[in-house]
């Protein structure tokens, strides 16, 4: 779906953004009637309480929307999305009264707020719609707001509609948009192609594994993000439990975000060249299925035992990874969720991320910050390294004992890299609503990758 701005119209309705520092002064300034219908209401400017004023003729005149204080702003991202989702349809302005940084992060709350999945509706849900703010860059925030819509709408979609062949349609689809260019390598041609772990993930599902490869760009210098495109995991053999597998649409959340932030990029027109490499598939049961036990030769070469069917993510990433550093990117990002062990130490709001560079992960932090993407670095802690080392292969997939698990993970993927490398393991799903973020899925870390790039690649 498409977040847009709305068009001014003589009709829009202001929108007087208060504090409960600034209610008396603004209360003054009402007639008389209004001054007791707002005490009537109660208003007090709490965060994202609304208080309507009529005209003479029952419409809305004006609304005061309850800004907060800084304590009650801090506990939250986007402080005006919620009175985005809370008003009646129409169109509406910000009269005044922000800070440029903050009628950015409003304007884009507002937005996103504005998302809805609305592929298996029969009925549209309407929503209220914001005029552009002076003073901001609008089609810098639609550009984002974009991305995360499409981000979104791709991890929402059921795995029954959303499997390795859709989520190459996608890609497909972004690549026209943007006359990016694309192959895809699918099924048997895996092998040939020297694939072997992509192959050996998704050789047990009847949708066909295949590693989609994207590039886009003809000068500056070179980013590849590798995006996690289990597009269904049962676990496999080691099937998960039911409580376990009910979210696991959303195993394809890194292909999404780094799809989402390809867009974004693009679409911006940033002076880079880009690839995107996404393993897409399904990781399944059949006769065919790969086995605890199995030892499977990478692409890399690197020998890996696959102590749990369930730990695929790494071994199709490691594929992937491995094709990138072939040539010599400037920076390599993964995105992939790829350990319920980041989910449990993190939670859903922040994302996860590692990197060797200290000057990137403050860059990387700072801008988290900048764009309400918050981020959190973990270490990738080389003392950890014996634990992904196994008896009698190169790599363990699934090392016994569950210690640290987003870490051996981190390691695990780093085996394959030799470029400057960052990986984000993101949990991709927004459990309960919270402002601007609706529940489903959602996008972690690519604003704040987008916003940190001109500073991490000098752009
Ligand atoms: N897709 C899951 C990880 C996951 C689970 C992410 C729940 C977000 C929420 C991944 O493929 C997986 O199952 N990982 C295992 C690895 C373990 C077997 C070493 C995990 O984290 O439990
Ligand atoms: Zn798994
Ligand atoms: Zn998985």
């Amino acid at each position: 779906m498409t977040l847009s701005f709305a068009v001014p119209t003589p009709d829009a309705i202001p929108l007087a953004i208060v504090t409960p520092d600034t209610l008396g002064a603004l209360v003054e300034t009402l007639p008389s009637g209004s001054q007791a219908w707002v005490q009537t209401q109660g208003f007090t400017a709490a965060l994202g309480q609304l208080c309507t004023l009529p005209n003479e003729t029952g419409d809305i005149a004006r609304v005061l929307v309850g800004f907060g204080n800084e304590d009650a702003r801090a506990r939250g991202r986007f402080p005006l999305a919620s009175a985005a989702q809370k008003l009646p349809e129409g169109t509406y302005y910000i009269e005044s009264g922000l800070t440029p940084d903050a009628l950015r992060e409003n304007a884009l709350g507002w937005l996103l707020a504005c998302y809805r999945f609305d592929r298996y509706r029969t009925q549209p849900q309407p929503a209220a719609r914001l005029v552009a703010p002076d003073g901001i860059d609008a089609q810098q925030i639609e550009t984002i707001a974009a991305g995360e819509a499409l981000t979104r709408d791709l991890i929402n979609t059921p795995a029954s509609d959303m499997g390795p062949a859709q989520l190459e349609d996608a890609a497909r689809a972004l690549a026209k948009t943007h006359k990016a260019e694309i192959t895809v390598t699918t099924g048997e041609a895996l092998l040939d192609q020297n694939f072997p772990m992509i192959h050996a993930v998704g050789r047990a599902s009847p949708r066909a594994p295949r590693l989609i490869d994207m590039r886009w760009g003809q000068v500056g210098p070179m980013l590849t993000l590798v995006g996690k495109g289990v597009c269904f995991d049962t676990g496999g053999l080691n099937i998960k439990p039911g409580g376990s597998m009910g979210l696991m649409k959303k195993d394809m959340g890194g292909a999404a975000t780094a799809l989402g932030l390809a867009d974004m990029i693009m679409r911006s027109g940033l002076p880079l060249r880009l690839r995107v490499l996404i393993p897409a598939v399904e990781n399944s049961i059949n006769g065919d299925a790969m086995r605890p036990q199995d030892i499977l030769t990478s692409r890399k070469g690197l020998t890996v035992e696959i102590n749990n069917t369930d730990a695929e993510g790494r071994l199709v990433l490691a594929d992937a990874l491995a094709l990138a550093d072939e040539e010599t990117p400037d920076l390599v990002i993964s995105m992939a969720t790829l350990t319920g062990a980041a989910r449990v130490a993190l939670g859903p709001d922040l994302a996860p991320y590692f990197t060797d560079d200290d000057n990137h992960a403050t860059r990387l932090a700072q801008a988290g910050q900048r764009v309400a993407d918050p981020v959190w670095r973990l270490p990738f802690h080389t003392p950890y390294e014996a634990r992904i080392e196994p008896g009698i292969a190169d790599l363990d997939n699934a090392p016994s004992g569950g210690m640290a698990g987003a870490i051996t993970a981190a390691l695990f993927l780093r085996r394959f890299v030799t470029a400057p490398y960052m990986h984000f393991d993101i949990y991709g799903w927004q459990p309960t609503a919270a402002p601007a973020r609706p529940k489903g899925g959602v996008g972690m870390g690519a604003r704040a990758i987008l916003d940190a790039l001109p500073e991490i690649l000098d752009l």
